[in-house]
């Protein structure tokens, strides 16, 4: 059932605090130990279904994975694939996705959107596809 749209999402300015505050939280189990740059995310499927995620390092630098991506792949595992919104939050203040994190949400949800900011008083609420224009998709 589709409960939660990014237009709903974007009225609600005490769900989009909440999802950020969710984000904040998980970013406590971040594994950071190289840059110590410790990042959560909360990605909130339209269902109403909530997934949070963190970045996770690695010794092989390349292989770390970001906070968004974990949520990301968390969620798809469990069957989810329509987002309304992804709320970023670092213990260093604001965090927008990289490039890769921002491909591959727009797979399942161009138009998600993405909340981030310095802190819960401070957030910016913009859509993914604003941050990834023409973003790649293969026909299908
Ligand atoms: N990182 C994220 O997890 N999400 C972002 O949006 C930006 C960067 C992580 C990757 C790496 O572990 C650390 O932050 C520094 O780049």
């Amino acid at each position: 059932m589709k409960e939660y749209t990014p237009r709903k999402v974007k009225k609600n300015q005490s769900l989009i605090r909440t999802l950020y505050r969710r984000a904040r939280e998980a970013s406590e189990n971040a594994y950071a130990p190289y840059s110590h740059f410790c990042v959560g995310a909360a990605l909130l499927a339209c269902d109403g279904g909530l997934f949070t995620g963190v970045n996770v390092e690695s010794a092989s630098y390349g292989a770390t994975v970001c906070a968004e991506r974990t949520a990301l792949v968390k969620a798809v595992s469990q069957g989810a694939r329509e987002f309304a919104a992804i709320a970023i939050a670092s213990r260093q203040g604001e965090a927008w996705p990289c490039g890769i994190c921002r491909q591959m949400l727009y797979e399942f949800s161009p138009d998600m959107l993405v909340i981030t900011g310095e802190d819960e008083e401070h957030l910016e609420v913009v859509t993914l596809s604003k941050l990834l224009p023409r973003g790649f998709r293969l026909q299908q």
